[in-house]
This record gives structure tokens, sequence and C-alpha cells, in this order.
């Protein structure tokens, strides 16, 4: 088994990747590893409506000159899939919906590819957005059919500055036992 974190932030190594690095280091305890995706290091480009995805039906986008491809092979080769986002502007970044639009896309005109795969969302804002976010996101989560374990609460932080994130001990008490729930689930799947 194993896990795929992608963060939606246009900046490394900021609230939305501690998040998601608890998650990552929570699932590793539990013997499932996992990779971090930055879309901030890679270039994925907006969905453009073509439709070709669902024309030709070879599990892949017709745009080739970014990085989606080689997204998209690491989300389809995981068990789990975590993404996270900072809240810009009460919604989730531009980088990740573009993923997400094309990845949907892709995996619906191929079969549903993602179909019961694990995963879920984290976000994180400086004071508001978050639930929206959440939700925004879990709208992709369940239209994938994929299925989303819950935790003590909804998997959302609080911070502006990098770090700050840190302070909020119950969004990391949260995530880690969302991460706890993956593994969980996962395993007893796979039993
Ligand atoms: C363009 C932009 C828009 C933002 N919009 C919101 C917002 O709507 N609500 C909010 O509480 N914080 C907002 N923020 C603050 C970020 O969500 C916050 O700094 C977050 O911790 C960033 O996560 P990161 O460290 O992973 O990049 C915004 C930040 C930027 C850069």
């Amino acid at each position: 088994m194993q896990a795929v974190a992608i963060n939606g932030s246009a900046r490394e190594a900021g609230n939305t990747e501690i998040l998601l690095q608890q998650c990552l280091k929570t699932l590793a305890f539990e013997g499932i590893p996992g990779e971090l995706i930055r879309l901030s290091e890679k270039r994925v480009t907006p969905c453009t409506a073509c439709a070709k995805c669902f024309k030709n039906r070879d599990g892949k986008c017709i745009i080739t000159d970014d990085a989606f491809h080689e997204i998209y092979g690491k989300m389809c080769a995981a068990d789990i899939i975590i993404v996270g986002s900072p809240v810009y502007f009460g919604s989730a970044t531009a980088e990740m919906t573009a993923l997400l639009d094309r990845a949907g896309y892709v995996a619906r005109a191929n079969g549903n590819v993602f179909s019961r795969k694990l995963g879920g969302p984290v976000v994180v804002a400086r004071r508001a957005g978050q639930n929206f976010t959440y939700a925004q996101l879990m709208f992709w989560y369940m239209i994938m059919d994929m299925i989303v374990p819950g935790s003590t609460y909804w998997n959302i932080g609080f911070g502006l500055a990098p770090g700050e994130v840190k302070e909020d001990e119950e969004a990391m008490q949260t995530v880690t036992r969302f991460a706890e729930n993956l593994a969980w689930l996962a395993k007893k799947i796979h039993e």
C-alpha cells in the first residue's frame, strides 16, 4: 500500500504542507509509505474542456507539456490520495483545482480509476473559508467514488505565516486521527 499527499499551496513548507506531512508521518508509523507532491514545484495548466479524454479513452490528457501525467500516474498508483490546499479568497487554490479538474475528467473517462481509493482533503487558512474549501474538495472525492474516513473534527487548520498551524493543536490532532483512520481502513480493506 502507498499514499500520495498533494500540496496545492503556492509556497512550499507552509501550513498546508505541515498538515500533509503530519498525515504522511502517521501513515508511515502505521506501515504505509507515502510521497509528498508540491504543486508549487510543478506546472499543471487548467483543463481546456476539449473532452479528448472522453473521445480517446487512452488514460491520458491531451495536454502533455506540463507535469500532469507524472502526478496523475502517482495518483493512479496510490491506494490513498490526500489533497491539501490553503484557502485563497474562500476557495481552494488554482493549482489544486487545475489538477483535480483534469485528473477527475481523465479518471472518469477511463472507468473511474480512483473508485474506492481512500483519501480526503486537508485545508488551512488564516481566518475563514476552511469549511467551504473543505466542502469544495469533498465534492471531488465524492464524485470520484472514493472513500473518505472522518476524524474527531473536520480536517481544517488555522495559520497565516508558515509554521503557525503547528500552534493549532486541534488541527494537528484532527489530521493525525484522520490519517490513523485512513490506515485502519486501508488495512481492513486489504486483510
Ligand atoms: C491569495 C491569497 C488568498 C488568501 N485568502 C484567504 C482567505 O480567503 N481566508 C483566509 O483565512 N486566509 C486566506 N489567505 C491566507 C492563507 O490561507 C494562509 O496564509 C495559509 O496558512 C497559507 O497556507 P500555506 O502556508 O500552506 O501556503 C490567503 C492567502 C493568499 C496568498
